[in-house]
């Protein structure tokens, strides 16, 4: 008899699989919900670049019989030119998702290890289980940062990574420049730095480090960048990773032929030159996180509003009974028990009348009146 179990890699058999939600319209329909807001997913809820939109429309009528181009070319041109870098240094792939895993591909061997947040994305820990790697979760701070200081004294001759999430998904909270300097002058230069920016743009901090000037000087950085956050193309899937050149060929030999689609590499290119759908996105999100700290602070919760396209609320109470209560309401926010955080919640800065739906909802429940942060 053919056992499953058994065929897979001993690996796999440690690897939970991941199981998406239902669709949200559906399980609201099962619920007999009209109104629901989903705020659990950190994409751009004002779409895409209008300039992207006429970009997908013109390939699409054009050449969609024809595989992509397999590096990326132009994309990766452009890119070169906007960092000053070598169009050498970059690689391309169906979201940071995948260039995570072909991190994983390239770099991990059972036995190695990598070192982690303990509340922070959970593809890295995917993808090492996937390789047979083992984990090490270092604790954050009290104020829900990664702990610089202890990933450094956590390393050991089997450390082969590190991924620093910055800023930190789902804390919203960022590493400065003297923290990251200090990590890479402490660690042994064997030891792969991840840098991952999916949130980059979103920050304002004057310490928030920026990466890409440190790349000569540390050959062991790779800095991730999505195009699924302020660039709202998440259903299109394209991201990048920036670092030497030796490391990027290295992953070119793992990585598939052709795993960016053409709508999603013109949409990028496009995306990139619409400065001001770019400058809107930011100064939105900018409101809104401000908007969003003084409402939690009105419901005397404890936020943080961070340095990304959601805030961080601390709910000082177990999870699960008001996300509950927010569900059956309509508001699908993030709960973060499952991540070492059992009494967080993470709210993404949707568009604002969802955004005042969500505060309406959760004042109610709390016993207290409603926040009127937003126009309706
Ligand atoms: C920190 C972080 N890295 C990577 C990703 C994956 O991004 P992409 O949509 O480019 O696959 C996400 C998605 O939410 C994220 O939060």
């Amino acid at each position: 008899m053919f056992d499953v179990h058994k065929a897979a890699r001993s690996t796999i058999r440690a690897v939970h699989e991941y199981v998406p939600n239902k669709p949200p319209d559906s399980i609201m329909k099962e619920m007999g919900i009209e109104h629901f807001v989903d705020l659990a997913t950190n994409e751009n809820p004002y779409g895409i670049s209008p300039l992207a939109y006429k970009a997908i429309l013109r390939e699409s009528k054009s050449s969609l019989n024809h595989y992509p181009e397999s590096t990326c070319f132009e994309l990766r041109k452009k890119l070169s030119e906007i960092h000053c870098l070598s169009p050498d240094c970059f690689i391309v792939d169906n979201g940071l998702d995948s260039i995570i895993r072909l991190i994983g591909l390239t770099f991990l061997d059972a036995g190695d290890e990598i070192i982690i947040g303990s509340s922070t994305f959970s593809a890295y820990e995917t993808t090492a289980k996937i390789m047979g790697a083992k984990v090490n979760k270092i604790p954050l701070t009290e104020d829900y940062r990664l702990n610089i200081d202890l990933m450094i004294s956590a390393c050991n001759r089997n450390t082969k990574a590190i991924f620093i999430c910055n800023p930190n998904n789902p804390t919203g909270t960022i590493i400065t420049k003297s923290e990251f300097i200090k990590l890479m002058e402490k660690i042994s230069p064997s030891i792969l730095v991840i840098s991952d920016e999916a949130f980059y743009e979103f920050s304002d901090s004057p310490d928030y480090p920026q990466t890409i000037p440190f790349l000569s000087e540390y050959p062991n950085l790779i800095i991730l960048r999505s195009f699924s956050k302020t660039m709202g193309l998440a259903g299109l899937r394209i991201g990048y990773a920036i670092s030497s050149e030796e490391i990027i060929r290295m992953m070119m030999r793992v990585r598939e032929p052709f795993p960016v689609n053409r709508l999603a590499q013109v949409a990028a290119m496009a995306t990139l030159d619409d400065k001001d759908f770019i400058q809107q996105t930011l100064e939105i999100n900018r409101d809104s996180r401000v908007k969003m700290a003084k409402a939690m602070q009105l419901l005397r919760l404890k936020c943080i509003p961070g340095q990304t396209n959601f805030i961080f609320v601390d709910l000082g109470q177990p999870v699960e009974p008001i996300w509950n209560a927010l569900f059956s309401k309509g508001i699908i926010v993030r709960r973060l028990d499952g991540m070492n955080l059992p009494t967080g919640i993470r709210i993404c800065l949707g568009k604002q009348k969802d955004l005042q739906f969500a505060l309406n909802g959760l004042a109610e429940i709390l016993g207290m009146l409603a926040p009127l942060i937003f126009d309706l």
